[in-house]
């Protein structure tokens, strides 16, 4: 094969290849190529459980409530703040360890690096930059939900 014949070959598939490469992205860029997420809430608990101080951890239970199998049940921490409550959500915004609440610090505490958060879910030690995720939540005749992206 002539030298040109190879380059013009080596041009043709690398135009061929760099459209097969860029094809998912102006998929995803036509409407209806990304799915927006939608907030769907589920039941935590009655008003009755909801802590008075402090945190509480509760255990959402997903798998029965949705026929979604990609949602699993997950734990929220519920923190009792002058205002009301906040839910938190236990991954850790560093690499998705699920952090722990430590009572006696009053701090949530990731034990894959040691990232540490106030209850209101702040960095107070890196590694983690980015605050715990708030959940939304509304309470509806006594029971309380916790909004999660579907
Ligand atoms: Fe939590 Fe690294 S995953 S500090």
């Amino acid at each position: 094969m002539e030298r040109r014949s190879f380059l013009k070959l080596s041009a043709k598939l690398g135009i061929t290849l760099a459209g097969f490469l860029t094809l998912p992205f102006f998929v995803s860029l036509k409407p209806g190529g990304i799915k927006e997420k939608r907030i769907e809430y589920f039941f935590l608990a009655s008003l009755e459980e909801m802590p008075r101080k402090d945190v509480k951890k509760f255990e959402l239970i997903l798998e029965q409530s949705t026929s979604d199998q990609r949602l699993k049940n997950m734990n929220v921490y519920i923190v009792k703040t002058l205002d009301g409550w906040i839910a938190l959500s236990p991954v850790c915004t560093h690499l998705g360890c699920m952090v722990n609440y430590n009572r006696i610090k009053k701090e949530f505490i990731c034990p894959c690096h040691g990232g540490r958060y106030n209850t209101h879910g702040e960095v107070i030690v890196g590694p983690p930059s980015m605050p715990l995720t708030r959940l939304p939540l509304k309470v509806e005749d006594q029971s309380v939900f916790v909004g999660i992206k579907v």
